[in-house]
């Protein structure tokens, strides 16, 4: 440590620029300093648990699963989530879809931004980290399948895999395949081995497991030629 080093963690410019911007809103009457408080107690609760529901309720009940594909908005609602109005106060934000993408057994999926980080929170909570790292969503769509073995998913080569790209516009959800040996399990059973991994498609749920992979960002252990290992 240097004599000049800082005796506190210092914020970043972000947190700077966050702080300023809400202040300011405050000051010029676009929200208060309560709506500001509901709305962070709001996002700090959010989680994957409506999501595990959503998908262990469409292995379970097929007139649900036909609804959770053909109108995911409409059978949100069903596991308690109001995605054109998620917090219940305020102004709704811009539309934005939502598209259940179906794992068949040959058919796998995994969802990226590559340009920023869309996701979606209001039925899936925030976002993991490695999510938003350049690492993980330049590679994702040039070498998947190199990817998810490294979240230590192999997919055997008959297997085909679709990368789908998030954007403002799109959010997207994975119904991964219900595993064998979960014959009989109740909705509640089924969602506990349902992990946000799962949901992102770089997991396959599985009888035991029910915790998310404990994923350290790292750069790429064969970088793409012409390309930085991505950081
Ligand atoms: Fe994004």
């Amino acid at each position: 440590m240097t004599k000049d080093a800082p005796m506190v963690e210092e914020i970043t410019d972000f947190e700077v620029l966050e702080i300023a911007l809400r202040e300011l809103a405050i000051e010029k009457g676009l929200f208060t300093a309560e709506d500001h408080r509901r709305y962070t107690e709001f996002a700090e609760g959010m989680g994957p648990t409506p999501a595990s529901r959503f998908v262990a309720k469409a292995w379970t009940d097929p007139a649900f699963k036909k609804r959770a594909l053909e109108d995911p908005i409409a059978a949100s609602l069903e596991v308690g989530i109001d995605w054109l109005n998620p917090t219940g106060f305020g102004t709704p934000s811009d539309f934005t879809a939502l598209h259940v993408l179906e794992d068949r057994p040959t058919l796998h999926h995994v969802v990226t931004c590559t340009l920023c980080s869309c996701y979606p929170r209001p039925i899936l909570g925030n976002s993991p980290e490695w999510y938003r790292t350049p690492n993980y969503r330049r590679r994702i769509v040039r070498t998947p399948r190199q990817v998810l073995a490294e979240f230590g998913l192999f997919l055997s080569p008959e297997v085909e895999i679709r990368v789908e790209d998030s954007n403002s516009k799109h959010r997207f959800l994975v119904l991964p395949v219900r595993p064998a040996g979960t014959e009989g399990w109740s909705e509640e059973q089924l969602a506990a081995i349902v992990t946000r991994d799962c949901m992102i498609g770089v997991a396959l749920p599985k009888p035991g497991v029910t915790t998310n992979v404990a994923r350290t960002v790292h750069p790429a252990a064969e970088p793409l030629e012409g390309h930085s290992a991505g950081k």
